[in-house]
């Protein structure tokens, strides 16, 4: 059975003290009221080390939001995979369209990326997702499988036992405008084939989560989908009580 994940990605939110805040308010929350999936926060890199103290022994899986594509060195600025283990992290994610859109990483750099994530025992939220116009030209499923295929199918069965996939269209993060519940099981079952062609029976196991102004109020419908797992949670994971009812969506 593959596992149900709530995930959230503070983005550039937060400083260190709202970040530990919020932090130490979800775990109280999860704490009085359990959930039914899988709960992961991934925060900015300067926040892991102090908010891995805070959910330690608790339901709160912690991430980062990127790694560096490379092991080590002369990379001023750049935090390795290795550092982020070393926070007390499990999960990183890769492939953000914000990185990809404005940072420039291409399917080899996010390829790098990946294999240094699970070489150092990190579980790989790995997002992928058209542009408006793709999907208006009816592009999708050509850009999403090219965007897996480029970046994922070199991986031995070993590896991608650790990755979990996040459809996340560009068009509807941060804008408000939600897939509607059947494009997004469209699309998920697309992915989901498209992992089968190539890792087999591992398909039925990768979780593969819709992100993209997702909320509370949506967080049902979607969720109820066959091959929707949970979701990648943006804006809403700023707030614990918008981000703990897309968590009870799962109840
Ligand atoms: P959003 O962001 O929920 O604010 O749309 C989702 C994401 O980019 O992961």
């Amino acid at each position: 059975m593959r596992k149900k994940i709530v995930a959230g990605n503070w983005k550039m939110n937060l400083n260190l003290q709202e970040g530990v805040a919020l932090a130490t308010e979800l775990k109280a929350a999860l704490a009085a009221d359990k959930p039914n999936c899988d709960v992961v926060i991934c925060t900015p890199f300067i926040h892991l080390a102090t908010v891995a103290d805070v959910v330690k022994n608790t339901v709160i899986g912690l991430g980062a939001e990127n790694c560096a594509d490379k092991e080590k060195g002369a990379y001023t600025g750049e935090v390795s995979a290795a550092q982020v283990k070393s926070t007390g992290a499990q999960y990183v994610i890769l492939g953000h369209s914000e990185r990809r859109a404005y940072y420039g990483e291409t399917a080899e750099i996010l390829k790098e990326k990946v294999n240094l994530a699970l070489a150092n025992g990190l579980k790989v939220i790995f997002c992928i997702g058209e542009v408006l116009e793709e999907r208006e030209a009816g592009k999708q499923n050509e850009v999403v499988g090219a965007q897996l295929a480029d970046s994922l199918f070199d991986l031995t069965d070993e590896q991608f036992a650790n990755i979990i996939l996040a459809y996340e269209p560009v068009w509807a993060i941060g804008t408000g405008k939600t897939a509607t519940a059947e494009q997004a099981q469209d699309m998920h079952a697309f992915i989901r084939g498209c992992i089968a062609g190539r890792f087999g029976d591992a398909a039925e196991n990768v979780s593969i989560l819709y992100g993209g102004s997702c909320k509370p109020s949506n967080a049902k419908d979607i969720f109820s989908k066959p091959d929707v797992d949970g979701g990648l949670i943006g804006g809403a994971a700023l707030k614990c009580e918008d981000f703990k009812g897309i968590i009870d969506a799962w109840k």
